[in-house]
């Protein structure tokens, strides 16, 4: 239905679903936040109290209190001691109403896409639309509130005033020399990696890394390896170039060199994840590291060691890289400051053999230049002026901390109900029940105890039946960890 501009929102054709899994506030909270994004709920608009408009839609009060506290949390909605509630003047960015006002259908594209675009629009639903404020245990998210932006503010402001007039030209698509040099200093000291500064391509974030991967090195019809489940963002990239993946089995030493020889002895690339496996969070034995560079030096093939968190290992000495092991020149190493520092910031670095790095410059030159250069420019500060390494020491120790409360509250709240790993690596868990009925449960359990979560089969690119929760904690105090994980614990023992 179109409303006119000057109608006032009708709070009571909001829907409530009592039968829907989803629970009560995320159903009000999503119908309101797409009232708001369509232009129903206009900017200043006024909501109802809590209590009117429990009310009206026959619900629990705090129901209401949680959907709108998600939205203040996101920037929706604002409010003010005494003038009650109201949709935000200044909406998030990317989600102010459409100026009419109005919802239009999409008109029809009468022109043809690239086939490409059939498998481009396949990965759709992995691309957010919307960020909202993580809740616990949302994988993939450190502890923003911890980076110190202070001390970036200050490192940027300096840059923006010193940086030579040139440099707002632009820089070499592989990267702002100096991120370059720090990059692969860095790696020397806490990776084992010893590569010079002309291999590394800084890109932005691992993702665009696998992107430039997979032109540079994959044909259509290539066929690759990937871990089973793993890291489906990376089987995206490498398939929407037209490359055919086979989904290769994990155990606890990582991936199973010798099943991949069985069933795709040709593949031109392997894509792993050595220091924390995603999601399994198990790290790849050395036997295992030298059967695979031993195939790859066989096969002439490739592989992509992708470190995205391997910054984090709270017991036992830290884990060199597998391209640290590497003779040939077959592996790609991939970093991302996504973890350690924020994934916003989309800066990551490809350590590539010397001989590719111009092409890979060359293909993030026609791709988008390079990344902004006062971004490149205070990470190099941040890094050489020792901030890097500080920020790093104190993650690390807090989200040791962290991981044990996430055990600790696990253990105390489901016992022996639940089966988990407990990796001291990596910042997230993985926890399953015994059959895969009490893993539906437990799902459900989560959703109504609002508790975020990844589903382990969301990452399994073709069986979808490997269970498992992938639980991240690293955004989340002790007593947020200890409350959601005993509100889930409270819901699952209950149904
Ligand atoms: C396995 C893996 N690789 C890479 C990334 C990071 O990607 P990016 O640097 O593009 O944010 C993630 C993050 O979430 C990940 O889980």
């Amino acid at each position: 239905m179109v409303q006119r501009r000057s109608q006032r929102f009708q709070f009571d054709t909001l829907e409530i679903d009592r039968s829907a899994t989803q629970p009560l506030h995320r159903q009000l909270e999503s119908q309101l936040r797409d009232a708001i994004r369509a232009g129903r709920l206009r900017p200043g608009e006024k909501l109802p109290s809590t209590r009117g408009l429990c009310r009206e839609l026959q619900i629990a009060r705090n129901t209401v209190a949680a959907a709108y506290e998600q939205l203040l949390a996101e920037g929706f909605l604002e409010a003010e001691i005494g003038s009650g509630t109201r949709v935000s003047q200044q909406l998030p960015e990317n989600m102010a109403p459409a100026a009419s006002g109005k919802q239009t259908a999409p008109r029809p594209l009468r022109r043809r896409l690239a086939q490409r675009a059939g498998n481009i629009e396949r990965f759709a639903d992995w691309a957010p639309r919307i960020i909202t404020a993580p809740q616990p245990f949302r994988p993939h998210t450190p502890a923003i509130d911890h980076f110190p932006r202070d001390i970036w503010q200050r490192l940027a402001d300096r840059r923006l005033r010193r940086l030579p007039r040139l440099t707002f030209m632009g820089v070499d698509p592989a990267g702002y020399a100096p991120l370059r040099s720090a990059i692969a200093a860095y790696l020397g000291a806490s990776r084992g990696l010893a590569c010079a500064a002309e291999q590394i391509v800084v890109t932005s974030g691992a993702q665009q890394g696998l992107e430039l991967i997979a032109r540079l090195l994959l044909d259509p019809g290539d066929r690759f390896w990937l871990e089973e489940p793993g890291y489906c963002p990376a089987w995206h990239a490498f398939t929407t170039h037209g490359a055919i993946g086979a989904a290769i089995p994990v155990d606890e030493q990582g991936i199973d060199v010798a099943v991949g020889e069985q069933l795709c002895p040709a593949a031109r690339l392997a894509y792993v994840t050595p220091s924390v496996q995603w999601p399994g969070g198990m790290t790849m034995s050395l036997p295992r590291r030298l059967q695979l560079l031993d195939w790859a030096e066989r096969n002439e093939a490739w592989i992509v060691e992708d470190d995205y968190v391997g910054e984090f290992r709270f017991a036992g000495r830290p884990q060199q890289a597998l391209a640290a092991h590497d003779p040939h020149g077959s592996v790609l190493y991939l970093g991302t400051f996504s973890k350690v520092l924020f994934p916003g910031l989309r800066l990551g670095y490809l350590v590539v053999p010397e001989p590719l790095v111009r092409s890979f410059a060359t293909s993030r030159w026609l791709a988008d230049r390079h990344s902004p250069v006062f971004e490149q420019a205070t990470l190099t500060d941040f890094i050489e002026e020792g901030h890097f390494a500080r920020h790093l020491r104190r993650m690390r120790k807090l989200y040791a901390v962290r991981q044990q409360a996430m055990f600790a509250a696990l253990d105390a709240a489901f016992g022996s109900a639940i089966d988990y790993d407990r990796h001291e690596a990596g910042l997230h868990v993985v926890v399953q029940t015994r059959d895969a009925r009490q893993n539906r449960r437990l799902q459900r359990a989560a959703h109504e105890a609002g508790v975020e979560y990844h589903a382990v089969d969301q990452y399994s690119a073709v069986d979808h039946k490997t269970p498992g929760l992938i639980l991240g904690f690293a955004a989340f105090d002790e007593a947020q960890i200890a409350e959601a994980v005993q509100a889930w614990a409270q819901r699952f023992f209950s149904s």
